[in-house]
């Protein structure tokens, strides 16, 4: 009997110990993670690029609203999709955007006005098929900013007015897109007068790429410095942030912060992702044998860019007033078509079943 009761209790102890255990295991495994914008919430919002529909989509909207307080409609609002023909707007998609927004409490960063690509075919073109001429075009313009920007004024806090304006080739100042070639300069500057009377309280932005490489840096400084100058009604400053495993050093990147803010402009960075891929604009197919893996190389290469930037971001907070990433998860990014087709990239903070990746714990970590 008293044996029985030894083994009784022995076994009810280890039992209780193994349930113990096995709870501590389990709360190590599934620490209570904060969403990154309460991370961040003293610093600056995090966004996302968002379609659709991800937003009908039950784990990428949980994704969603436990990390991200802001929305950028990834095309739903660019001029070809928004306004396909002259007298026809096609508002179904951006609306299901900021509806959800505003259901649940987000800002909504208008993406873009005026932009070089993405434009509806009769945008430029008369119906004889010559091209317009610039009062035509600017015309045009305004009627496009007063619909859009007027739809969603008091729902959409800022707006990417223009959109990569300046040229690739380093040589050259302003792109010499239609919008230039019809227009001269005169289009920017038309742009944000138009959308500053279509909605005075929208932050206006200049948004583009490559803006921390030095010489775009200084071609992107002289168009602001000119449009300042000018008392054109521009606010803030986008750095899309198309970024890579390899590119912006820190300097750079502190660099055109600097620069850029020492106009008395806001900064974001509008568009964040980094490629496990360096740098290429054209398009080309994918090469026999090219490796397509995420190695752990690459993975740590990427935790430590991913660590830098946000470094940098924290210690610019007077001057950053948004973050927000091109895309939710590695489980669909544009980088997955391009430059490459079909060369899957990695480029965001959470991998393709949603899951935090070491370059997420890399940021919320300071
Ligand atoms: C640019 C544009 C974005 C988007 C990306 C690629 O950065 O500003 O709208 O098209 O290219 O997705």
């Amino acid at each position: 009997m008293n044996t029985a009761f030894k083994l009784m209790k022995f076994l009810v102890l280890a039992i209780f110990i193994l349930q113990t255990k096995g709870t501590v295991h389990a709360q190590q495994q599934l620490p209570v993670v904060k969403g990154l914008k309460d991370v961040y919430a003293s610093f600056f919002p995090i966004g996302v690029a968002v379609m659709p529909q991800s937003l009908r989509d039950t784990a990428e909207v949980a994704l969603i609203l436990k990390h991200f307080n802001s929305l950028t409609p990834e095309n739903a609002m660019k001029m070809g999709v928004i306004h396909p023909d002259e007298n026809r707007y096609y508002w179904k998609a951006a609306d299901s955007i900021v509806a959800f927004a505003q259901a649940h409490g987000l800002k909504v960063r208008g993406h873009n006005l005026c932009w070089h690509e993405h434009t509806p075919k009769w945008l430029f073109y008369d119906k004889d098929g010559k091209l317009v001429t610039k009062d035509v075009l600017l015309k045009r313009l305004k009627d496009h900013i007063d619909q859009v920007v007027g739809r969603y004024k008091g729902k959409v806090y800022a707006w990417d007015v223009v959109n990569e304006a300046v040229a690739d080739d380093s040589t050259q100042f302003l792109r010499n897109s239609l919008w230039y070639k019809i227009c001269g300069d005169e289009f920017i500057t038309k742009a944000f007068e138009y959308a500053h009377a279509a909605d005075p309280q929208a932050i206006l932005f200049y948004n583009d790429y490559n803006t921390e490489r030095p010489e775009k840096r200084e071609r992107v400084y002289k168009l602001l410095k000119k449009l300042l100058d000018a008392k054109i009604p521009v606010n803030a400053v986008g750095l899309q942030g198309h970024w890579s495993i390899d590119e912006p050093g820190e300097q750079d990147l502190v660099a055109a912060i600097q620069k850029f803010s020492s106009l008395g402009l806001k900064v974001q960075i509008t568009e964040l992702d980094l490629s496990v891929y360096p740098w290429e604009k054209e398009r080309r197919a994918l090469r026999d044998g090219e490796s397509t893996a995420f190695t752990s190389d690459l993975e740590n290469k990427q935790a430590d860019q991913y660590a830098m930037a946000f470094k940098v971001f924290r210690k610019f907070k007077n001057v950053i007033s948004g973050v927000t990433f091109w895309n939710i998860s590695d489980r669909f990014t544009w980088l997955d078509t391009y430059p490459v087709k079909g060369r899957k990239n990695y480029p965001l903070l959470f991998d393709q079943k949603l899951q935090p990746k070491k370059a997420y714990w890399e940021v919320v970590k300071f």
